[in-house]
């Protein structure tokens, strides 16, 4: 039951300790012993990492996480991890990776990790002669953004490039864009301490002021295209391949599906990204603005039949994910996420990731052409109605298959059928 609290303006409940603010909890939200005993055991995560990690710590959430098997990626096999709540998201993906394995499996290929810094400066007298100083010591600009990283610049990584250019809303902002190849690292932290530590020496020769200095999330030279190939006789032949193209080519120019089909792909890469700790948010800003960025939101993957009737699917989406730094090193089942995914590189990484999101596509496009979605969906759906009224052990499968019979699959009558269950 539901309820809303009489007062949310806390003072200082970022200087209690847990207990203080479970209680407080409590009280404002007439929690029950059993729920403040639920939010206070954390599982694998020790409450001292939570606590570090972010703010107004209380609890960890628990995310259920299972294993994609059947990939198989530039000729070597691989297990995903993935922690999603969605029903049928490993299912799927799992099938996708077994179809396209029948045919070699899945060939990917990410670029360098370059990535872009933006500084704006405001209050420039005059934006054509800040941007000539400027060019002209560009060199000691990226000098000062590579003295953050001594790593990066023995690895020959860094900042490369820096550009500028005005704005159309004020005739005295100028923005830089600073070009770093983050190596293994996601990069976030990397670009953002290196835009602020140009920030004054570009304040001192433009005499402007810096406002946002900070990376962009939209990536398109962080990019990853990988194809593969589903044969037909896998699918159910021709016709199935006739009806696929057909929901494939709808995205093109519908938006309205445009939009499910890409969330169908992020289903499956963000569900790596919670499992293996990688920020999935900044994943799905990048690849749904790189979906539009031709000015028409598109699919992000692409199908065509070969001449043997099989579908080539393939996806191009930026993505830039680290394997060093980050969180996930502090968070246990994502360290082990890690080894069970066995991936040394971030260009490895990403490899993986856009084979996930195009065969998780390829599954979730095969079975709306075909038997529709909600039959596996609902299966397993039933299973979560079952234990969500409590059956347990082995009445979980006897109250799911008697929902599915019923045809009524609701929670009341998962209810109603655990009871006859227990009386029989
Ligand atoms: C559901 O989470 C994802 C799908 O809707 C994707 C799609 O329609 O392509 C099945």
């Amino acid at each position: 039951m539901c309820m809303s609290v009489s007062n949310s303006k806390i003072n200082g409940y970022y200087k209690k300790n847990i207990q203080e603010r479970v209680e407080i909890l409590r009280e404002l939200c007439s929690l029950t012993n059993e729920e403040t005993n639920t939010l206070s055991n954390y599982g694998s995560l020790d409450s001292s990492i939570g606590e570090r990690l972010i703010e107004n710590f209380v609890t960890n959430m628990e995310v259920p996480m299972g294993i994609a098997t059947n990939f198989l990626i530039n000729g070597k096999d691989y297990l995903i991890p993935m922690a999603v709540e969605e029903p049928s998201v490993i299912a799927a993906c799992s099938n996708g990776a077994r179809i396209a394995r029948i045919l070699g499996g899945f060939k990917a290929h990410a670029s360098e990790s370059i990535m872009f810094g933006q500084i704006q400066v405001i209050d420039v007298q005059n934006i054509e002669k800040a941007k000539v100083d400027l060019l002209m010591v560009k060199d000691e600009i990226i000098q000062i953004a590579n003295s953050t990283s001594k790593t990066l610049n023995k690895m020959g990584k860094g900042a490369s490039d820096i550009s500028f250019h005005g704005v159309k809303y004020d005739e005295h902002v100028l923005m830089g864009n600073l070009e770093v190849d983050t190596g293994d690292a996601m990069g976030a932290n990397l670009i953002n301490s290196m835009v602020e530590k140009v920030t004054p020496f570009i304040e001192e020769k433009t005499g402007g002021k810096v406002v946002l200095r900070i990376l962009s999330n939209l990536t398109p030279m962080r990019i990853v295209r990988a194809y593969g190939i589903f044969s037909k006789d896998a699918i159910g032949g021709r016709d199935v391949v006739r009806k696929f193209m057909h929901a494939a080519i709808l995205s093109e120019e519908d938006i309205f599906r445009a939009t499910t089909h890409n969330k169908g792909i992020m289903n499956g890469i963000d569900s790596v990204l919670l499992a293996t700790m990688n920020d999935w948010r900044q994943a799905e800003a990048n690849a749904h603005a790189y979906a539009s960025i031709n000015g028409h939101y598109g699919p992000l993957t692409h199908y065509r039949e070969n001449e043997n009737g099989d579908i080539v699917g393939s996806i191009e989406i930026p993505i830039s994910v680290g394997t060093v730094g980050g969180t996930s090193a502090s968070i246990p089942k994502a360290k082990i996420a890690q080894k069970i995914l066995g991936v040394n590189h971030a260009i490895e990484l990403e490899e993986v990731l856009a084979c996930v999101g195009l065969a998780q596509n390829f599954a979730a496009m095969r079975a709306l052409s075909d038997e529709g979605i909600q039959k596996g969906h609902m299966e397993l759906h039933s299973r979560n109605l079952a234990i969500a009224v409590g059956a347990k052990d082995e009445e979980v499968d006897l109250v799911a298959n008697e929902l599915i019979r019923s045809g009524e699959i609701k929670m009341s009558n998962a209810r109603v059928i655990l009871d006859k269950i227990r009386k029989r």
